[in-house]
């Protein structure tokens, strides 16, 4: 280390460098999170540690050493003389046999082979409660080509998620192409992995692949998280279900577009990488750091990861906007309503009066004002960037709209766009040079991105949005984002980040939405800024149905809009009645958003109802733990919301086709105390249609049964059509 020492570079390197200790050839390390998972990590000599073991919690007097020799692979005809480590950072200079972890060149771009040593390492141990966490921070040098590598782990005790980053420092600017993520072994007691595709109105759909020699690539390069690339990989072992098994879990928080490789090697480990989109530094430079991986190891089925990533997303991410003017905490999440499908582009102060009245009617207590409201926007071909109010829709600006919202006591959102522009606005004809990409690029819903790496784009859009949020008592912001990127670009997702966090910081009070044509910006990134996201523009209470299900193994309710839509959605065309529609948003954060004068006084009775419903249970159901059920029955999508405590409950169970059997199968629960008893109600009992004949005891009334029952044998509802759903709740005795 003495040439790091003396470098002229010598600031980026650590003061305190360590010999290997002496007549020690092995060092290892362990996390725990106290008392779920533990991971161990052990390296050879001064060489990159490799993570040994990473599973159920092993007992604290287990002897790393032994599991580091115990370890090892055999070696036979046709392999090395000795297996490469799948290190933290497999390296191609040591012969690794599959995707190395860093891919460089120099400045001048001759390609870089780096090997690492040992420089140093810290760990620290925290103490939550009763509970114990760490972090670890581990480097390495590169003498030969002028390189650190750090990885920093740390541990949360309350959520079970691991935290990991990788960061390189040169000493001369460097290209970078590819730099992942800690790398992590993935189970081979598992036959497949489920990573995540989708599509407008279509998003986290599950894609279930077997694990075969050779790597699954998983590159987004549209410069956005996107609706196809939702960054995240379950690795469920064999026999594995929502409730039962052993599971792992990982999420690249990033907004850029990510890599993911899952690679089967010759000899049978396998190895996971995840890290920005290839290329996507664009620029030499002597500082890299990837965005932050999350990782869950779970004994409990995948609800164990996905209960995991939920808390630590609300608990541990998203920062709640300052809630001091609200009346009460009940109202950190309003019942929203949003005016886009009821208006789109047509403004009219009258019109959006009387929805407005009639939405504060049915128990919406924000009013959010969607695009058309600034520049000429009457459709969706100009005026982005242009944010000043439309004096021809509003020719007293948003004030008479906004007073008469506060009045009717819901306060006020508002949509932005913040990062495009249209060629047809005054800000692209005064600078065209602003907007990222070639001239003749293709447009996209006939819009350019702005380049947001410019400090003076930034300025520009801060100081109009500011100006609107500080002329009007808006507490909401949409921030919508409706194209790809011309070419992936970090410096882009830094821009948006970094104006992100200048208007959290200035405008504290402020809540914010992520939308991208609906959730196509999703991930832990954009909601450390951001509290909200509109999960998908369909408002098909059946595709919904799906789409929340899935996104529960990331994303806990209290982020997760879900609005009841028109009579006719409009993006499907299907007509759902309004009972079904409402219980679908009342899985999550609810809002309306149809048109309310388009209900009649049927279907305004039983919106009242589910929304007076939702508004009784929210307080508990923002803090609850959303479990996907094994539903015995494939055409019924079922999960249960159970506070921390496990003493109260909530079972949905929507029914999205027709079943194959003619009654339905019981229902089994999950993660209940199996002594305890509990009264399950029937919410909806009244709505059995007149084809459900019979008498199953949830129809008469409550049943009080066992946990152990409800897990074992489980509910048995009574028959419904397709397209509705029953609602349970459940009370510990
Ligand atoms: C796309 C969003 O997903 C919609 O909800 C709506 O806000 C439109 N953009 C507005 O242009």
């Amino acid at each position: 280390m003495d040439l790091l020492l003396n470098s002229e570079n010598a600031d980026i390197l650590p003061a305190g460098a360590k010999a290997p200790p002496a007549g020690c050839d092995v060092r290892t390390w362990r996390l725990d999170d106290g008392g779920r998972q533990t991971m161990v990590l052990s390296a050879s000599e001064d060489h990159l540690p490799q993570v040994v073991y990473w599973g159920a919690a092993l007992p604290l007097d287990e002897d790393l050493v032994m599991l580091h020799a115990a370890h090892k692979l055999d070696v036979t005809g046709g392999m090395l003389d000795e297996n490469p480590d799948l290190s933290l950072c497999p390296e191609a200079a040591r012969t690794f046999p599959g995707q190395p972890g860093l891919i460089l060149r120099d400045g001048d771009g001759t390609p870089l082979f780096p090997k690492f040593s040992f420089v140093s390492d810290t760990q620290t141990v925290s103490q939550t409660g009763s509970q114990t966490g760490g972090a670890l921070t581990l480097r390495y040098g590169d003498e030969t080509n002028g390189l650190i590598l750090s990885f920093l782990f740390a541990t949360d005790a309350s959520t079970h998620i691991i935290t990991a980053k990788t960061r390189l420092e040169a000493m001369r600017p460097v290209h970078l192409h590819w730099l992942a993520a800690p790398v992590l072994p993935a189970p081979q007691q598992s036959e497949e992995m489920i990573d995540f595709a989708g599509r407008w109105t279509g998003e986290f759909q599950l894609n279930r692949t077997p694990w075969s020699p050779g790597m699954r690539v998983r590159e987004n390069r549209t410069g956005r998280t996107g609706h196809e690339h939702f960054p995240g990989l379950m690795i469920p072992c064999s026999g594995c279900t929502n409730t039962r098994g052993e599971a792992y879990g990982l999420h690249y928080g990033w907004s850029g577009g990510h890599q993911m490789i899952a690679e089967e090697l010759p000899d049978g480990r396998r190895q996971v990488q995840f890290g920005h989109a290839t290329g996507m530094e664009a620029r030499v430079d002597t500082t890299f750091e990837t965005a932050t991986l999350y990782v869950t190891y779970s004994g409990t089925g995948l609800n164990g990861c996905a209960v995991s990533f939920q808390r630590h997303l609300r608990d541990r991410i998203v920062t709640w906007p300052d809630i001091v003017t609200w009346p009460d905490k009940e109202r950190l999440r309003p019942v929203h309503y949003n005016c886009w499908e009821a208006v789109y582009f047509d403004h009219t102060l009258p019109v959006l009066k009387d929805i407005a009245t009639r939405a504060a009617d049915l128990g919406a207590e924000r009013f959010v004002l969607d695009d058309g409201w600034f520049g000429q926007r009457d459709d969706d071909t100009r005026s982005l960037s242009d944010w000043e109010v439309d004096l021809r829709k509003y020719p007293d600006g948003l004030g008479p709209l906004i007073e008469h919202v506060h009045s009717l006591a819901m306060t006020f959102g508002i949509w932005f766009e913040p990062e495009m522009i249209n060629p047809d606005s005054d800000t692209h004809r005064a600078h065209p040079e602003w907007a990222l990409g070639a001239e003749d690029q293709t447009l996209g819903r006939q819009q350019k991105t702005l380049n947001m790496g410019l400090p003076e784009v930034r300025d520009f859009i801060y100081d109009r949005m500011a100006a609107i949020l500080a002329a009007y008592p808006i507490d909401y912001i949409k921030w919508d984002h409706n194209r790809v990127l011309p070419m992936p670009d970090a410096e882009q997702t830094r821009g948006s980040y970094e104006l992100l966090d200048r208007m959290r910081a200035n405008f504290p009070h402020v809540e914010i939405e992520s939308c991208a044509s609906g959730g196509g910006r999703i991930d832990f990134g954009i909601l450390k800024r951001t509290q909200r996201v509109w999960l998908s523009d369909s408002n098909d209470a059946l595709e919904r149905l799906r789409i929340q299900h899935d996104a529960a193994l990331f994303l806990p309710m209290a982020v997760t809009g879900s609005h009841v839509g028109p009579r006719r959605c409009h993006t499907t065309g299907r007509v759902f009645d309004i009972s079904f529609r409402a219980w679908v948003a009342a899985q999550r954060h609810m809002g309306f958003e149809m048109d309310p004068r388009e209900l009649d006084h049927r279907e305004v009775a039983i919106l009242r109802d589910v929304t007076s419903w939702w508004k009784l249970n929210r307080s508990w159901m923002l803090g609850a733990d959303i479990l996907r059920l094994d539903s015995a029955d494939k055409s019924v999508i079922a999960e249960q919301q159970i506070t921390r405590d496990g003493d109260r409950f909530v079972v949905f169970a929507g029914k999205a086709a027709t079943s194959d059997q003619i009654a339905p199968r019981p229902l089994r629960l999950t993660a209940l105390d199996r002594a305890a008893r509990y009264r399950i109600t029937l919410v909806n009992r009244d709505t059995a249609p007149a084809l459900s004949r019979g008498m199953p005891a949830l129809k008469d009334g409550p049943v009080e049964v066992s946990g152990a029952w409800l897990m074992h044998h489980g509910l048995t509802l009574p028959w419904n059509f397709p397209d509705t759903m029953w609602v349970l709740e459940g009370k510990r005795l």
